[in-house]
């Protein structure tokens, strides 16, 4: 009986000294396994007489019994030893700031057109859109452009079939505005323009902004000032040079171009102005009445202004982009500097 408490206590110590499930294992095996010691004990018990053996047999079940339950418990404990381990282990910190993702901004032709119809929906105008897909009377004949006029030449013309055309400037929307509305009007037109050009100034898709102002007394005056205010406003530069040089356009009369001095060089010539030392920005003038009786607009009773600017070139001279055609890259480099 005392070989059996002594077995006991050592195997209880040895258990509660195994620090791992494989250790613990090669324990079991040894005191209970085939060929373990109590095993052995077990098949020894033929050797004791008789009168002693029943109560021998009990002794060593019962140590039997105490060795496994010594086994389970120290099995449970090692678990949760192990699970506690990976709990410190794979600890996260839920407070500490996540990692951030880029987020986008706008393109700086949306930023740009949406500066320019701040500016004139401050003073009243509405923004109106139409078509990409034009046909040749919008695009040319409603516009005092008749079929073989040179005009049609200027404009290197997309045709998709012989009746209609990629709209080549966002002159037709005016018309449509004329023909579905009646005067007083001030509308702007923003949108998608194309035609077949392609170098550091042009490229084949750009944008315009146009802008139809209709009223019974309409001067060159007003047309000029409010050019002014609008180019001195979107460059937010007060001594801005601003030059209206005589020019032709078969929808209005008189007609003007309108330059601004290179932003890059400050007039000096350079590669982006040609060596002139001034870019052209927009077309303008006043309403021909021509266009008028198209439009079933009394040109007796009214007169008005329009006017057509690029906003691939204002962005440019605003942002100090050296090639027009970046625009249109999609070159990530290049666009995340607007956002
Ligand atoms: C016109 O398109 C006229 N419809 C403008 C107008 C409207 C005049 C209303 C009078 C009354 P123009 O072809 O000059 O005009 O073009 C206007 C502006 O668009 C130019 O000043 C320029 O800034 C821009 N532009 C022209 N071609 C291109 C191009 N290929 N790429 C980028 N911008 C261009
Ligand atoms: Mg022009």
């Amino acid at each position: 009986m005392e070989e059996l408490n002594h077995f006991l206590e050592n195997s209880r110590e040895e258990i509660q000294k195994a620090n791992d499930l494989r250790a613990l294992d090669s324990l079991r095996v040894l005191y209970l396994g085939k060929k373990g010691e109590v095993t052995q004990l077990l098949k020894k018990l033929s050797e004791i007489p008789e009168n002693q053996r029943a109560a021998e047999g009990k002794r060593v079940n019962l140590l039997k019994n105490e060795l496994k339950k010594l086994i389970e418990a120290r099995k449970k404990e090692l678990h949760e030893l192990e699970i506690e381990e990976r709990l410190v282990e794979e600890k996260i910190d839920v407070t500490l700031p996540g990692r951030r993702s880029g987020s986008g901004g706008l393109h700086p032709i949306t930023r740009t057109i949406e500066r320019m119809e701040d500016f004139f929906v401050s003073l009243g105008f509405e923004v109106v859109e139409g078509p990409e897909i034009e046909d040749d009377y919008h695009n040319f004949g409603a516009l005092n452009i008749p079929e073989h006029h040179p005009a049609r030449a200027m404009h290197d013309t997309f045709y998709i079939n012989s009746s209609s055309v990629l709209r080549t400037h966002t002159s037709p929307v005016q018309v449509r505005v004329m023909e579905n509305r009646k005067p007083p009007l001030r509308v702007i037109c923003p949108g998608r323009v194309y035609r077949c050009d392609s170098d550091l100034t042009h490229s084949p898709m750009f944008h315009q902004v146009e802008g139809l102002f209709i009223d019974q007394r309409c001067s060159l005056g007003q047309l000029k000032g409010l050019i002014q205010d609008f180019l001195q406003s979107f460059f937010e530069k007060e001594d801005l040079s601003v030059r209206f040089r005589p020019s032709y356009f078969p929808f209005t009369e008189p007609s003007a171009e309108v330059d601004i001095q290179c932003v890059k060089c400050s007039g000096e010539g350079c590669r982006i102005c040609s060596r002139t030392g001034w870019l052209e920005v927009m077309g303008c003038g006043m309403v021909n009445p021509k266009v008028f009786d198209n439009c079933g607009i009394d040109r007796n009773r009214f007169s008005g202004f329009a006017f057509g600017m690029g906003v691939e070139r204002l962005a440019m001279l605003r942002y100090g982009i050296n090639d027009l055609r970046l625009n249109f890259d999609n070159d990530l480099r290049f666009l995340s500097q607007f956002s």
